[in-house]
């Protein structure tokens, strides 16, 4: 399925319109209602789903067993409304969809509920309730009554002349049920909209690191639903959002360098999994050792960490204690998942297991561990760091390859670059014309021809920025990238130009 490509029986939902438009059948209830702007849900109001999810779920069983007037019915309304008055309260409908062996809230999959929430998606999809809105202002009356029409048989309804019709009659005018299709051509989600998703993913990224390091710092037990909300979210980006997200994951921060680099490479990582295959349980334990492969730097002395200069041998004998401290704290995090514990303890063993820890009995270092070492190493070298400069991106890829087979695994090197390309996004380059562009997407057919925006013309006048593509021989006209720059030397700051 791609991304919120659905229309109703009557009309279609666009991702990319202001206004998404349900009409629902006027043979059934003679009204179209229009459902409020394709809202982009922050990444708390998409974990929240979860409990929405339980709450429906619960109020449709409890229909189905209990009498009418019993009490358990009021309170799973009750239970129901409790959750919706949350997203009210934000200023939102409630948009739900299910499809096939997927919910979605709004125009965003809900991956991991998709899996948790397989008996509710067959239940709605099999009364032809494909999409369910829950507008402000509903009471609990007619939750109740909204129950007795979700519980409803297939049968009874189709006799009843539909679903819509069955609501219709139940008089529950805050909600809006209509059947969806599948629109076969892709709809892809505005650039604007896609840029917003990543951002608020990327801020939730660092906001956990922000909330791990806080908790470590005081010995608490960390929050395993955050963990698991956030890479929900990194996943879901980066696969409908590759591109939004790889520039992302080119920010630096000095001062908060763990944090970022955590998110960056959670991404990394994430997307180049993601080129291998895209099952969620693998691609969520990626993302949690990601995330959280530098946990026990947390646990170190941050004026060792924050050195500036040479380290002596003892404070590299502490730092390359971190794997094992991450290892035994995610190991002693109740609900965390335990395959991630490899990534965090591995992530430094290099591919000839050579590096550290070093095992009394040598093993392969796992795939997982083998992703994360690709992109964190990756990460490190571009960003500046107390005891180094940063390097630029096209010398770090260089390394990478010249390190692969021995530290690194040489596929997902091979898979890496192609991901990247030779020159990743957010670099400083000079074309062969003597201009100097960012660079913003790469090349899609050609590692060496990325996307990019023209900031300084050749005698290094600053311009009206514009994007050429360099793999299409027409925009182009005989450019190519002579080399990357550093942007520090240029006083060229990136983000001005992303
Ligand atoms: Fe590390």
């Amino acid at each position: 399925m791609t991304d919120g490509d659905f229309e109703t029986s009557a009309a279609r939902i666009d991702a990319d319109q202001d206004t998404q438009s349900v009409a629902v059948d006027d043979d059934a209830i003679g009204a179209e209602t229009r459902i409020p702007s394709s809202v982009m849900f922050s990444a708390k109001q998409l974990r929240r789903a979860r409990d929405l999810l339980a709450r429906l779920y619960a109020l449709r069983r409890t229909k189905r067993f209990y009498p009418e007037d019993h009490p358990a019915l009021d309170q799973a309304a009750e239970e129901l409304l409790r959750v919706l008055d949350q997203y009210y309260e934000e200023g939102v409908d409630v948009p739900l969809a299910f499809y096939e062996d997927e919910v979605l809230l709004g125009e965003q999959l809900l991956v991991e509920d998709s899996v948790l929430f397989d008996q509710l998606i067959r239940d709605m999809t099999a009364i032809g309730a494909g999409s369910i809105v829950f507008s402000r202002g509903i009471t609990i009356g007619e939750l109740k009554r909204f129950a007795g029409v979700i519980a409803s048989d297939p049968e009874t309804a189709a006799e009843q002349g539909g679903i819509q019709a069955v609501l219709h009659d139940a008089n529950v005018p805050n909600v809006q049920i209509a059947p969806v299709i599948l629109v076969h051509e892709k709809t892809q989600l505005t650039d604007v909209d896609a840029e917003k998703a990543a951002k608020a993913s990327y801020a939730d990224a660092l906001d956990l690191m922000r909330e791990l390091d806080r908790l470590m710092r005081n010995n608490q037990v960390l929050d395993v639903t955050h963990i698991n909300g956030t890479v929900r979210s990194l996943i879901e980006n980066v696969l409908n959002n590759r591109y939004a997200m790889l520039e992302l994951s080119g920010l630096k921060n000095y001062d908060e360098y763990t944090f970022y680099h955590s998110a960056n490479v959670a991404i990394l990582s994430l997307a180049l999994g993601s080129t291998l295959t895209t099952d969620y349980r693998f691609l969520s334990t990626l993302g949690v050792g990601a995330i959280m492969h530098d946990l026990g730097k947390l646990a170190i002395d941050v004026s060792i960490l924050n050195k500036k200069g040479p380290l002596s041998s003892d404070e590299w004998r502490e730092i390359r204690r971190h794997p094992v401290l991450g290892a035994e704290t995610a190991v002693l995090t109740p609900g965390l998942d335990k395959a991630a514990v490899v990534m965090i303890l591995e992530h430094h063993m290099r591919l000839d297991l050579t590096g550290y820890p070093q095992r009394e009995q040598a093993r392969p270092q796992h795939l997982a561990s083998r992703i994360v070492a690709v992109a964190d190493a990756y990460d490190a070298m571009t960003s500046r760091r107390s005891y180094s400069g940063a390097r630029r991106q096209d010398e770090a890829i260089g390394i990478l390859v010249k390190n692969a087979g021995s530290a690194f695994d040489p596929v997902l090197v091979r898979l890496f670059v192609s991901l990247l390309g030779l020159y990743p996004p957010r670099s400083v380059v000079r074309l062969s014309s003597g201009e100097i562009a960012v660079v913003v997407a790469p090349g899609t057919n050609d590692i060496t021809a990325p996307r990019v925006r023209i900031v300084a013309a050749s005698d290094g006048a600053m311009v009206e920025p514009f994007d050429i593509d360099l793999g299409d021989a027409l925009q182009a006209a005989g450019r190519h990238v002579e080399r990357c720059l550093d942007p520090a030397g240029l006083n060229v700051d990136v983000s001005d130009f992303i």
